[in-house]
């Protein structure tokens, strides 16, 4: 397995300004990520992953540690190890006096790609822009103006793409319509790098999740191997009438009630807590209920264990 990107030990400390104290935001990351990946970043606000996309797109300069990118030490070959990647970075950047097609034109040139090898209308399609080629990036709404990031960070081609919050605020379709064509470029070879907080979306589309926080790295694995880690299940139980207070057998067993007293619920592991048991226990309160449910562990509760601390 070949790394598309890989930290070692990677440290960066913020120095005191005016407005902030000294701040280490990283804290001896270590992270590979395989060539070809749907790779998510997550991690809480202030975690560092902004911090970690920023170094890799020559942003930020790291304190100490090792990075490669394709191969490339960034410290070695600064330039051609920043062409490897794509960035649409947190905030929204563009030139409002320029129209699409004149930021993406000015990018390629940035990039020396050559006029003949330039993909500005196939970028502009394939991201939904089209219709707005010509227009003043003033007057594109927020969810184009994410698009058209996108858009810059593509047309050198690179085979790494890295969207740090590339949804956030954007609207459902759109996301969407984003998710699709980055699955594209990512079964055409690309490898995908992307932060969120949608869980759910990291979820969907990943297939590998590095969790970071305060700096470090506290899990990585595919999505299934990190489910696999929560053990506990929630049962839901809908009651027929609301009640005021549970049975004193179900409180014993740690179900809760919820606050319009219909729906009683239990956080169990199967492999300590079979649910036969549990069944007798629900048989035994003679609660009359109409239906049950039992929710399996999402990733939300992943990243609520390993961040707690
Ligand atoms: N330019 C900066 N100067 C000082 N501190 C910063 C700067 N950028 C980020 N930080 C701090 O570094 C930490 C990590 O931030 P960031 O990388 O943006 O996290 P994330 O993207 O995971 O939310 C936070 O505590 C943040 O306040
Ligand atoms: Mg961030």
């Amino acid at each position: 397995m070949t790394a598309a990107i890989q930290a070692e030990n990677l440290v960066k400390i913020y120095s005191k300004s005016a407005k902030s104290a000294e701040k280490k935001a990283l804290e001896g990351l270590s992270l590979t990520i395989p060539k070809g990946s749907m790779f998510a970043l997550l991690g809480p606000n202030g975690a560092g992953k902004s911090t970690f996309i920023n170094i890799l797109a020559g942003l930020a300069r790291k304190t100490s540690g090792r990075v490669v990118i394709d191969g490339l030490d960034i410290d070695a070959d600064r330039i051609e190890s920043k062409r490897r990647v794509g960035i649409v970075p947190q905030e929204i950047n563009i030139d409002p006096f320029f129209t699409p097609r004149e930021a993406l034109e000015m990018h390629a040139g940035l990039y020396g790609v050559p006029e003949k090898k330039r993909r500005t209308d196939e970028i502009l399609a394939a991201l939904g822009l089209s219709d707005k080629a010509n227009a003043y990036a003033r007057s594109l709404s927020g969810g184009m103006r994410r698009r058209l990031m996108v858009a810059k960070a593509l047309v050198h081609t690179p085979p790494i793409l890295i969207l740090d919050e590339p949804t956030a605020g954007v609207d459902v379709e759109l996301r969407q319509q984003l998710w699709a064509y980055v699955r594209e470029l990512n079964r055409g070879g690309t490898t995908v790098v992307l932060t969120t907080h949608y869980l759910e979306e990291a979820e969907e589309l990943c297939d590998t999740v590095a969790i970071i926080n305060k700096g470090a790295l506290v899990a990585l694995d595919s999505v299934p191997n990190l489910l696999a880690k929560v053990q506990h299940k929630t049962l839901v139980v809908q009651l027929t009438e609301p009640i005021a207070a549970l049975p004193e057998v179900l409180l014993a067993e740690g179900f809760t009630l919820d606050a319009k007293g219909l729906k009683a619920s239990l956080s169990y592991d199967p492999a300590v807590k079979p649910m036969d048991g549990i069944l007798r226990v629900l048989s035994s309160a003679a609660l009359p209920f109409r239906d049950m449910s039992i929710a399996a562990p999402s990733l939300e509760d992943v990243f609520l264990a390993v961040t707690k601390s």
